[in-house]
């Protein structure tokens, strides 16, 4: 939507932008505090609030005065509604910029003055949560990828935003806002490449990019070394692909952290395509599958904040378990027998049921090698998770009450939504095979999201702080919505950098 957006320091824009609350009661008409009157340089807003059409709604615009430059310098004014006070937090604040940053898009409007500070105080949302939330707002509606249009269409007009306040402090926060937007673009950029560009090569390659970018430890496993590793899951998921799987590590390792410093693990899964294997996935059931990488893009994007913006105390390392689930007549096939590193088996009942396989490997890994503070697994994992709770929470599965409750403040601090799916010894009953320990997939098709995650389970040593989140209903919008646009979410980067930030 816009070219850039950078926070500007003095210096003149040309809308200045007024908040306004909804009146609680429906009878009365929205009006303007003291002090965001006095910043009303010619009393327009006041005026414009009498127009039946300026209610204040959430996200609401109105337009209240254009013409010669006020007294102020700006040549516009406008007012931003933002819902009722009872009910203005920073997530609503974050999804009005949707709205505003449309509406500046469409007036072709190249530099604005937030002043809505003195509404976030009266209703007690500190200046630097309202600022973060400012620039996550601008910054994720601004998200555009035009990589893959060509010459057959007009390309949409773009142009550089600047962004103003008074207050020093949002103005900092609004930059930091800005830049976790970036880093979750980043991963809707990789999540809208398609499959044919995002290759399992093309994957290990922006990861090994990113870490020389960001200053991260590297390393890849692949033909060899996933044997000599026995990532058995990876092997057989992505034998039928010309393009290798592979197994990436990265990782964040904090100035003077002390040398026995547990890490936070987050694993991403990361299939650059599923067409479901020879259980093939049938009639539209395969179109849109190029995003499930989406676990793997949320994690690399993590990374990018977690080092360039939260440079936190705590070690942090990313694995991710890229592979592409293909068909050929070397594909691994339902009855398969899967034998993994910590000596469990798994029969193969359904070649669709690959994400766990390839996480499993990676959660193996990190039980044995990491010596973790927590693993954080995330990933499209089922389209039962779907069904359950559509696009509006993800679910997550964490039986360690601490870390649970770290992850719901994270994700809350970033306006998205985890859903706790249970657990039980029963689920994982449901997951004993006949012939080996357990099935990827019971026919039963019983819970699955929760299948998903009980078989998981048995990756994962008991005494580690463990969550799954299962991102297939959130990683994608399939409309022009608050500050997303019908296409990727990047769903978790934020929720995981701000995870990492307040351990
Ligand atoms: N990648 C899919 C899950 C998915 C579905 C993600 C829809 C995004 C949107 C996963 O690998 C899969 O195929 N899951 C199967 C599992 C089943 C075969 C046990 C599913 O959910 O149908
Ligand atoms: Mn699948
Ligand atoms: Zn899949």
């Amino acid at each position: 939507m816009f070219e850039s957006i950078s926070v500007g320091g003095k210096g003149k824009s040309e809308v200045l932008v007024l908040g306004v609350f909804q009146p609680s009661a429906a009878k009365d008409r929205p009006a303007l505090d003291r002090q965001t009157a006095s910043m009303d340089p010619s009393g327009a807003a006041s005026d414009a609030l009498k127009r039946p059409e300026a209610g204040g709604e959430a996200g609401s615009v109105i337009e209240a005065y254009v013409g010669k430059a006020l007294k102020s310098g700006h040549s516009r004014v406008w007012i931003l509604g933002l819902g009722k006070k009872e009910n203005f937090k920073a997530d609503v604040l974050r999804t009005a910029m949707g709205n505003l940053g449309r509406r500046i898009a469409a007036a072709k409007v190249t530099s604005v003055d937030i002043e809505i500070l003195p509404l976030c105080a009266a209703a007690r949302v500190d200046a630097t949560t309202a600022g973060v939330a400012v620039g996550e707002g601008l910054g994720l509606i601004g998200w555009v990828c035009d990589d893959f249009r060509g010459t057959g269409g007009k390309k949409p007009e773009r142009r550089k935003l600047t962004v103003r306040s008074e207050s020093e402090r949002f103005s900092t926060a609004i930059d930091k806002g800005l830049a976790l937007a970036e880093s979750t673009n980043f991963t809707r950029t990789l999540s809208q490449t398609p499959p044919n560009i995002a290759t399992t090569g093309f994957m290990a390659e922006c990861a090994r990019q990113l870490a020389k970018e960001c200053g991260l430890a590297f390393k890849i496993f692949e033909e060899d070394a996933l044997v000599r590793e026995k990532f058995e899951g990876l092997i057989n998921v992505g034998k039928a692909s010309e393009n290798k799987p592979c197994m990436v590590r990265l990782e964040y390792k904090p100035r003077g952290a002390a040398k026995n410093a547990k890490p936070i693990v987050l694993v991403g899964k990361t299939m650059t395509y599923d067409t479901g294997g020879l259980s093939l996935k049938i009639n539209n059931g395969m179109v849109g599958m190029k995003r499930d990488k989406d676990g793997g893009c949320a994690v690399l994007g993590a990374m990018h904040a977690i080092a360039t913006i939260i440079k936190p105390r705590v070690p942090v390392v990313a694995l991710l378990s890229i592979a592409e689930n293909s068909i050929s007549d070397e594909a691994y096939r339902p009855d398969d027998v899967i034998t993994y590193r910590n000596g469990v088996t798994v029969e193969v009942t359904n070649t669709d049921a690959e994400g766990r396989l390839v996480l499993a490997d990676a959660l193996c890994w990190a039980c044995e090698k990491e010596n973790p503070a927590a693993i954080i697994d995330l990933a499209t994992l089922t389209g039962g998770v779907v069904v359950a709770l559509g696009s509006t929470f993800c679910g997550m599965f964490c039986e360690d009450d601490r870390l649970r409750g770290k992850v719901e403040g994270a994700a809350g601090i970033a306006g998205e939504r985890v859903w706790r799916l249970p657990m039980h010894e029963e689920y994982r009953e449901l997951m004993k095979s006949p012939v080996a320990d357990i099935l990827n997939s019971n026919p039963n098709r019983k819970a699955h999201p929760i299948q998903g995650a009980a078989f998981l389970s048995y990756f994962v040593k008991d005494n580690i702080p463990w969550c799954h989140l299962d991102i297939a209903g959130v990683h994608v919008s399939e409309s022009n919505k608050g500050c997303y646009i019908d296409g990727p979410t990047g769903w978790g980067v934020r929720t995981l950098a701000n995870l990492v930030d307040q351990w």
